[in-house]
Order: structure tokens, then C-alpha cells, then sequence
């Protein structure tokens, strides 16, 4: 149930026909709707009810203020990976204590951040930061709540580009130096460990990669607690995977994957978070863009439409497919299309041989399950101004990030004088 629906052959956001909102802010746009995400949210969190739960959203998925913000309301905290995605938290209400600061490569600017406001945890990745950020938490005079993330060397079955938890990619710290790296955790000053964290990749469609993930570090922090180390959180990452309509995947139900996570972490006793991005968000957004014109070439007639791979660009990036459909519904038999955005690359492709009726310029069209590293992912690729966000909510909607001017595009940009 994503409320992305058709009445009288016309798809609307919630309540709101989307034809409406595209005469409103121009085409291309990002639409959200909050009864998704709410429901998205409250799906994930009931799995865990009665368990010492934080769900904490994976800012990197869908980073706008607004959708935080709502989040936030109906109590889900937030995992960050930069001072960036920290200071938007923050400015969303979402409050600090509910706030993991995630990632491979944080600065010391962005310790000093994230202590200075008081975070909940951060999940450290290997040795070197952790030293770094005992010297940033020592020179402010706190300390730092500490989880330290290990690779479990499990292998999620997912797009390699969208891996993390196998002994050579780039993340966590390797499970053979979990005990060493805490021992040194436990001797630095203003490190306060108390926790262990994993996240093995993104879009898994099977449970049991996290299952096994899950026995590892749980069996850890066992152990850990065995010899004296006071461990109080266990964060289990993110990366349940969704459906994304055309590829046939059909990932486990959320609430099979907290039962199956239950039954591994409940003995614990210990406050269990999660980090989901994509579960929440991937089928709250769709992405509209209008069809410009119509070409053949040779065998193919391409329908090319004003969005383009600088908006969403999973499909370039990863092969991935965005089912597409017509916002307004024709009769008439579908033949195979190509779309294709206006940027000048060949791979501004949306979809190959995609069934459509008879498309015509003007025709609004709406890639799925584009919340989720979409509109995050967008840059200005030959100066396109980033594409505008739109969250609706019943009948009522709002521009969250509107479109930039091109003097506002530029004017980062100057000219030196000695030229
Ligand atoms: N926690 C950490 C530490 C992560 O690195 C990620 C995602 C998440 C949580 C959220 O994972 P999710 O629940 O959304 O699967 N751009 C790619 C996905 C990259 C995922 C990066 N890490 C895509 O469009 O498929």
C-alpha cells in the first residue's frame, strides 16, 4: 500500500492529483507522501514492539527536513554519515540522543559536531578513528558513546556496488580484530564503548544473511560482555530490501524479518537499533517527469522525457529498473518504447522495450519507488537545477525543496580577476 493510486484514470498523491501539483511547481518533480512513509515506519517499528527499539532512518535515502521531520514526529531517530546529514537532523527535531553517526571517513570537524551536540552513538570503523575521536572527545572534555562496527563477513547476496559486509569491502572493522580494537576502545580516555554495530549492504531480499550477520555479533557481544565490558546497544544496520514491481524479488515481509531478528537479539537484553533507508522510503516517493518528444531510430522509438539521469540516477548507476507508468490512464494497446532523459550521455536511459500506450509530448509519466536514493542522488549534471521535492499529505501538498534559479546555480561560482 504505497497511496500512490488511480482515481478516474488520473494517479494521484494521496488526494492530490498529480496532474495538479505538475501545473503547480513544473515538471521534473519528486512527490512523497507522508501517510506512506508514516505507515512504512510504523510497520517496521511494530515488529519490535515491546523490545527496546530505535529505529533510526538512514538519512542517506531521503535526506529533506520535511520528511525528517515527520519522521521524527512519530519517533524514529536518524543514522547519519556526515556533518551535512547531522546538522539536518537536528534542524528536523529529531533529538539527539536518537541520533548514530555512521560512515568510514568522519572528520574531526564532524566529531566535534556530533559530540558538541550530544549524540546518542557513533559507530566506529577501525582503529585510526577510534584514536581520533577519543583526542576531539578529550579536548572538549567529553565523552564519546561508542559502538563499534563490525564486518561479519557475510556476503548479502546484493548488487556488489551496494555491498558492505564481506571481509574485503571497505567497511567495519574485520571480525578477527573486533577484540583487540575493543580492548584498545576500553583504554583510550573519553571513549565510553558501548556497543556493537553491523550493516551488511543494501536492497537483501533474504533474511538469511542478516540472520547470520545477526548470530555473529550477537555471539560477540557475549563474549565481550563476558569479560567485563558494559554493552548496551546492538545495531543491526539497515538494508532490507523492497519490491521494486518489475524485477519479480519479492524481499521478506518486515515482519518476518523482526521475528526472525527477535529471536536472535531478545535473550540479549540490550537496546537493539536498526537503521532502515530504503524500507521506509523507496515506495513513499515517485518520480513525474513529462514526455518532450517522440523519435525513431531504426527499429526503436524512444519517448524522451524532461527527466534524466542527473534526477534519478539508480537506473545509470546501477542498471536499476524504475517501473514507469502514465499518470493519466489511456485506452489502447501498449507497444515497447524506449525513455530516455535529455542529458548527453548514452546511458541517460530510464527503460528499454517498456510497454506504453502510445505515448504523446505533453504526457506526464511517474517512475515507482523513486523515494529512496533518488532525489538525494541528483546533482546538476549540464547545469539542470536540482529537481524539486514535493510532500503531500490528505488533499493538501507542499514544495520541500524547490526548484533553484539559474542565477542561484551560479552563484557559488565567480570569475577570478587575474584572468
Ligand atoms: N546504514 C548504513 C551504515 C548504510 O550504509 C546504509 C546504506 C543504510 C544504513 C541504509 O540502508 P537501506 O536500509 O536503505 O538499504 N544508493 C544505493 C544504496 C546505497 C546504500 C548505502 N548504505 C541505491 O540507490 O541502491
Amino acid at each position: 500500500m504505497d497511496h500512490f493510486t488511480y482515481q478516474d484514470g488520473m494517479l494521484h498523491a494521496e488526494d492530490v492529483p498529480l496532474s495538479q501539483i505538475a501545473a503547480a511547481v513544473g515538471t521534473p518533480f519528486y512527490v512523497y507522501s507522508t501517510a506512506t512513509l508514516a505507515r512504512h515506519y510504523a510497520v517496521f517499528e511494530e515488529g519490535f514492539r515491546g523490545q527496546d527499539v530505535l529505529v533510526a532512518f538512514a538519512v542517506k535515502a531521503l535526506s529533506n527536513i520535511a520528511v525528517l521531520s515527520s519522521l521524527a514526529k512519530r519517533g524514529a531517530g536518524a543514522d547519519i554519515v556526515s556533518g551535512g546529514e547531522l546538522f539536518r537532523a537536528l534542524k528536523a527535531g529529531v533529538p539527539a540522543d536518537r541520533i548514530v553517526f555512521s560512515g568510514v571517513g568522519k572528520t574531526t570537524e564532524e566529531m566535534a559536531a556530533g559530540l558538541k551536540a550530544g549524540i546518542g552513538q557513533f559507530n566506529v570503523e577501525g582503529e585510526a578513528e577510534l584514536r581520533t575521536l577519543s583526542a576531539v572527545a578529550a579536548a572538549l572534555g567529553v565523552d564519546a558513546p561508542v559502538a563499534l562496527r563490525i564486518n561479519p563477513d557475510v556476503d548479502a547476496g546484493t548488487d556488489d556496488r551496494i555491498s558492505t559486509g564481506r571481509a574485503e569491502d571497505k567497511f567495519g572493522i574485520p571480525f578477527v580484530k573486533a577484540h583487540e580494537t575493543f580492548a584498545l576502545a576500553q583504554s583510550l580516555p573519553n571513549i565510553d564503548p558501548k556497543g556493537v554495530a553491523m550493516h551488511i549492504g543494501s536492497q537483501i531480499t533474504s533474511l538469511k544473511p542478516f540472520e547470520a550477520a545477526a548470530k555473529t555479533v550477537v555471539n560477540l557481544v557475549a563474549q565481550l560482555r563476558g569479560q567485563g565490558l558494559d554493552m548496551r546497544t546492538l545495531d543491526l544496520g539497515g538494508g532490507l530490501g523492497i519490491p521494486y514491481s518489475t524485477d519479480g524479488t519479492a524481499p521478506p515481509a518486515p515482519v518476518d524479518y523482526a521475528a526472525t531478528l527477535r529471536q536472535v537479539t531478545d535473550p540479549l537484553d540490550m537496546k537493539v537499533i536498526f537503521e532502515p533507508g530504503r524500507m521506509i522510503a523507496g515506495n513513499a516517493g515517485i518520480f513525474v517527469s513529462k514526455v518532450i518528444y517522440l523519435k525513431t531510430q531504426g527499429e526503436k522509438t524512444y519517448a524522451i522525457v524532461d527527466g534524466a539521469m542527473n534526477d534519478l540516477m539508480r537506473p545509470a548507476l546501477y542498471g536499476a529498473v524504475h517501473h514507469m507508468v502514465p499518470v493519466e490512464q489511456k485506452p489502447g494497446a501498449s507497444a515497447p518504447f524506449h525513455v530516455a532523459g535529455p542529458v548527453c550521455e548514452s546511458t541517460d536511459v530510464f527503460l528499454r522495450d517498456y510497454p506504453m500506450v502510445s505515448p504523446a509530448a505533453g504526457d506526464l509519466v511517474a517512475f515507482r519507488t523513486a523515494g529512496a536514493y533518488g532525489a538525494v542522488q541528483a546533482n546538476q549534471y549540464n547545469t539542470r537545477p536540482l529537481v524539486p521535492e514535493v510532500l503531500v499529505g490528505g488533499g493538501q501538498f507542499a514544495v520541500i525543496r524547490r526548484r533553484p534559479t539559474y542565477d542561484e546555480m551560479l552563484a557559488l561560482e565567480s570569475i577570478p580577476d587575474w584572468d
